[in-house]
């Protein structure tokens, strides 16, 4: 029998992290990401097939990696994880800077590096979750934005760096998701949370499942995908 992909998909606990994973699970073993380890024993229990990882990631380390059993390949990477905090420049201090970038960015550049040798050995994927706050800003979003941006330039340094490892890279810009993040999104915002206002976590799911099952001969670089509840600008 010949033996499945395995993918590894970080903020897997929840949201789109979790609407992943489903999408994944008929056909990758996957090892699922996250802080709160009954969350993600969970949505374990779902998939056959999916082991928990439950794992900080602004302090990942090799030992971490190391623990997860069979990783010596890996053809999938998928990074969700993330925070958003939004507030002005002049009321936004340092700590809030830093906790932002630790997990947008940071973090997704440490496990990556982490990761690198497991997915040149499979030729395998890299799919970052960005947003549409990395392709342009909003007053208010700087700090969001900003590490939004930064990790559109990680992505775009990988995929040339890497292009002669057989190794693909892959954005995803979604718009608003109906998430708990959008939820305290809102709240921070003071408006309304309706979730029929904005994209479903199943629907940016089917975006990196494209990515992801681009035939070996395409490369699919970037996805944007917004609420259709929205005018596309
Ligand atoms: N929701 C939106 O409107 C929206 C729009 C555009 C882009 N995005 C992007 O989409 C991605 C997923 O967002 P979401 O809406 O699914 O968010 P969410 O519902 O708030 O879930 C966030 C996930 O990230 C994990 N996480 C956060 N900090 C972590 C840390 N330090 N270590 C380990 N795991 C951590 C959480 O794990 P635990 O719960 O286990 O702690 C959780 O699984 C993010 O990158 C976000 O920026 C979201």
């Amino acid at each position: 029998m010949t033996e499945r992909p395995v993918a590894l998909v970080t903020g897997a606990s929840r949201g789109v992290g979790a609407a992943v994973a489903r999408a994944l699970a008929p056909t990758h073993d996957l090892v699922l990401g996250g802080r709160d380890r009954a969350a993600l024993d969970a949505v374990c229990a779902e998939l056959p097939g999916a082991r928990p990882w439950p794992v900080e990631l602004t302090a990942v380390t090799a030992s971490d990696v190391e623990a997860v059993d069979r990783l010596d390949r890996l053809d999938l990477l998928v990074h969700s994880a993330g925070v958003a905090r939004i507030g002005d420049v002049g009321e936004t201090p340092v700590e809030e800077w830093r906790r932002t970038f630790e997990v947008n960015l940071f973090a997704v550049a440490e496990l990556t590096r982490l990761l690198l040798p497991a997915l040149r050995a499979a030729r395998g994927q890299v799919v970052l979750i960005n947003s549409t706050s990395g392709q342009r800003v909003n007053a208010g979003w700087g700090a969001y934005a900003a590490s939004k941006f930064a990790l559109r330039a990680f992505a775009d340094a990988l995929r040339l760096e890497e292009h002669p490892n057989g190794v693909r890279v892959a954005t995803v810009y979604p718009g608003r998701i109906a998430t708990d993040m959008q939820k305290d999104v809102r709240e921070q915002e003071g408006g309304d949370y309706d979730p029929s206002r904005y994209i479903a976590p199943e629907s940016v799911a089917k975006a990196v499942l494209a990515a992801a099952t681009a035939t070996p001969d395409a490369q699919i670089t970037e996805i944007t995908i917004r609420p259709s509840a929205s005018l596309p600008v």
